[in-house]
């Protein structure tokens, strides 16, 4: 089923990734083409290992963090020639835990890439609710940080619980009251559901509890089992996963009868943003350059992942060299795909972006499928705007279990059994 998927949306049997890595000189050219960027660093650092998280991270160490600045500096600097003054239209710093580092070199790593590249945005990032103390906030503030995303995960502490959370549903709360009133242009939590043994009067709770709290946005994701982390490894059989699918459903339609009514809108499958806040999410522009253990750059028709070792990555950039494990040259057909994806992901676009980005009318190229899912209530089309409906999302997520999960779980997985992997296969 994948394979098909697959097949049909890009062409290809498989998607094979090598370590066949882009030199300076070929990103250089590539950056002639390009007139702005995102910009994403991963801090791949934690206090404590969760059960259920795919993410690359370790447990922090301070002699570690120490060397990972360094080398994260030095990778921009890198980049610096080879982006030749573009402006970034977007940064983002995720983990693992950036919090972990706000004593410990996140400020010089930000006042590198501040002093480096001509940085046109705010600053999103991710953070632990344990680190959200007032002093913690106003250092985060102090940092230029104006879209902070809090991983939130459950309100019950029987679930906290079961997740391994180190805080108490009493605390998370009062972690997030206290962000939401620090003035931030947008506060997101993560929550996850589907939990097991979840009920669906907790999450209708649940729910009403995050209206209340007045964050800016939601992001509600099911829990996803990956295969290479403790949870995921104990996962059902088939006739479990069907109910869980089924469980799944019937939780976000709960989710979305609350935030609808509580004034919020989809911005993408999985998030709720209140009518009027801006959006946070990890990547707003469809170009970035991903720095950082694992970090990932997507440059056009290229895609490449950093090492996922820290240790390596450090060794790297203290050798003068580019801390790239593997790439893989994308053909037109596979960066239409992606393109479209990751636009029905966000539920709106307009066609006439795809028209500028590849120089061909969307009808002409996919006016079948168009046509076909606007048929099944998958989507509205205007004439000018793709608009996802609801249904449209449940599908599209059924759509990422198969196809990104599957990829995401082979890719990391290959990526932190083989630190300089010869090669990953996705198919
Ligand atoms: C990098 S973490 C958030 C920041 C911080 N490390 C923390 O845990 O508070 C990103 C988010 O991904 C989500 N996530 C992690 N593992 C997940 C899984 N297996 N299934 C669904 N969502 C998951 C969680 O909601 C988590 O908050
Ligand atoms: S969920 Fe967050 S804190 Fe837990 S291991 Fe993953 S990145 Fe670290």
């Amino acid at each position: 089923m994948r394979r098909s998927l697959l097949r049909l949306l890009t062409g290809e049997r498989e998607i094979r990734l090598t370590s066949a890595v882009p030199s300076p000189d070929d990103l250089r050219e590539k950056f002639k083409e390009i007139d702005t960027f995102g910009l994403y660093v991963h801090i791949p650092f934690c206090e404590q290992i969760c059960p259920y998280c795919p993410y690359n991270k370790e447990l922090f160490r301070s002699d570690l963090a120490d060397g990972y600045v360094r080398a994260v500096k030095r990778e921009i600097d890198l980049y610096a020639d080879i982006t030749a003054g573009k402006p970034v239209t977007s940064f983002y710093i995720g983990g693992g835990t950036p919090t972990t580092m706000l004593q410990s070199g996140l400020a010089d790593i930000i006042g590198h890439a501040r002093e480096t590249f001509d940085l046109q945005c705010d600053i999103h990032m991710e953070s632990h609710p344990n680190h959200l103390s007032a002093a913690n906030l106003r250092a985060i503030k102090s940092l230029g940080v104006q879209h902070l995303s809090i991983g939130v995960e459950a309100l019950a502490d029987r679930h906290l619980k079961t997740l391994c959370r180190p805080y108490t549903a009493g605390q998370v709360k009062e972690a997030v009251g206290r962000a939401v009133s620090y003035g931030f242009q947008c506060v997101n939590v993560d929550v996850m559901f589907a939990l097991p043994g979840q009920t669906y009067r907790e999450i209708e709770e649940t729910g009403h509890e995050l209206v209340t709290l007045g964050v800016d946005q939601v992001a509600a994701y099911p829990l996803f089992l990956f295969p290479y982390t403790p949870m995921g490894r104990t996962s059902g059989t088939r006739g479990h996963v069907i109910r869980q699918s089924l469980k799944r459903r019937r939780m976000m339609r709960i989710l979305e009868r609350i935030f609808y009514q509580g004034g919020y809108e989809r911005t993408s499958v999985w998030a709720f943003t209140k009518r009027g806040a801006p959006r946070y999410c990890s990547v707003t522009v469809p170009l970035y350059l991903g720095l950082g253990a694992s970090g990932g750059s997507y440059l056009r028709d290229v895609f490449y992942l950093n090492t996922f070792g820290v240790a390596e990555y450090v060794h790297a950039l203290e050798d003068g060299r580019m801390g790239i494990a593997l790439s893989v040259g994308l053909t037109e057909r596979m960066q239409r795909a992606g393109w479209l994806y990751w636009r029905i992901y966000e539920t709106r676009f307009r066609k006439a972006d795809y028209r500028d980005r590849f120089g061909e009318d969307l009808d002409a190229a996919y006016g079948g499928y168009l046509r076909l899912a606007r048929w099944l209530g998958l989507l509205t089309d205007d004439g000018e705007r793709i608009v996802l409906s609801d249904s449209g999302a449940f599908w599209l997520h059924a759509c990422e279990d198969l196809l990104s999960i599957g990829f995401v779980s082979t890719l990391w997985g290959a990526s932190r059994r083989d630190l300089w992997p010869e090669r990953a296969i996705l198919s």
